[in-house]
């Protein structure tokens, strides 16, 4: 079968890999010929991604550190890709405290956990590349978001200052940067997948988990010299941020 991508790596851990963007990146990751490790919570979504991809699969929470080590612990990995997330949208004054917790543990605590358990093995073999997906939300202030904003906005600067640690190596560090995506983090957020579709989505033209797996594909597999270092997509009808006078 005709591959897509020619890609220097042969390993790669994603997680978030049961649905959406993490789904759509491993079966471009597996279509490329790599060893793809599948990580999320839900293993019925990530058996039949394997029936798909042949991708091996790993049903776990990734803000368990010491099951990642368990799991995850001796593999040599090329690429991790960072990729599971969560979402709470509230005003402060109205946030679940218990949402706070979850939102910093999995889109912040988790990734840093996940790439230090990665990074000596790269260093090592001085070869590796980790891609974090952040959001325009921590680029942007969004309303009600505040947490789901400050993590992704920490991630970004840790890719910052990962370049900076590593500088010198052969690493590479990606930033994917998306707006609206049609994926079921929506329904997930709403605990209501109907009314999020109808919601956000219906009529918007928002961007494909397909088309995030692209821009993932596209920073993989650019020269070895090159880092890709963020990638910002939005929707064609989707913009951030903007004023106007009233008066
Ligand atoms: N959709 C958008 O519009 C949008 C926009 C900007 C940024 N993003 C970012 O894109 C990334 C992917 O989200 P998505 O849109 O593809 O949403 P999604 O379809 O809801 O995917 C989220 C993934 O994270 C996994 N996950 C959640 N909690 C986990 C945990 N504790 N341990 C392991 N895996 C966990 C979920 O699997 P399990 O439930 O099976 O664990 C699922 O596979 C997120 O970081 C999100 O913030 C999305």
């Amino acid at each position: 079968m005709p591959q897509e991508h020619s890609l220097s790596y042969r390993t790669a851990v994603v997680t978030g890999a049961s649905s959406g963007i993490g789904a759509a990146t491993v079966e471009k990751l597996a279509a490329a010929g790599l060893e793809v490790h599948a990580v999320a919570r839900r293993g019925d979504r990530l058996e039949e991604l394997h029936k798909r991809t042949g991708c091996i699969v790993h049903a776990l929470d990734v803000t368990d550190t010491q099951a990642c080590v368990e799991a995850l612990g001796g593999l040599d990995v090329d690429v991790l890709v960072n990729n599971a997330g969560v979402s709470h949208n509230d005003r402060l004054y109205d946030f679940p405290a218990d949402a706070i917790d979850k939102i910093i543990d999995l889109n912040l605590r988790a990734v840093m956990h996940l790439t230090r358990l990665f990074l000596p093995g790269m260093m090592k073999r001085n070869h590796g590349h980790v891609v974090i997906v952040s959001s325009m939300a921590g680029h942007y202030p969004m309303l009600g978001s505040a947490p789901y904003s400050a993590t992704k906005a920490a991630v970004s600067q840790f890719l910052d200052v990962m370049r900076l640690d590593t500088n010198g190596s052969r690493l590479r560090w990606t930033e994917i940067v998306p707006g609206r995506v049609a994926t079921e983090a929506f329904g997930v957020v709403m605990g209501d997948h109907k009314a999020a579709q109808e919601k956000f989505l219906d009529g918007k033209e928002p961007l494909q988990a397909d088309d995030l797996a692209g821009m993932i594909m596209f920073a993989l597999s650019a020269p070895a010299h090159v880092n890709i270092s963020r990638i910002d997509a939005y929707p064609v009808r989707q913009a951030s941020g903007g004023f106007v006078y009233s008066g």
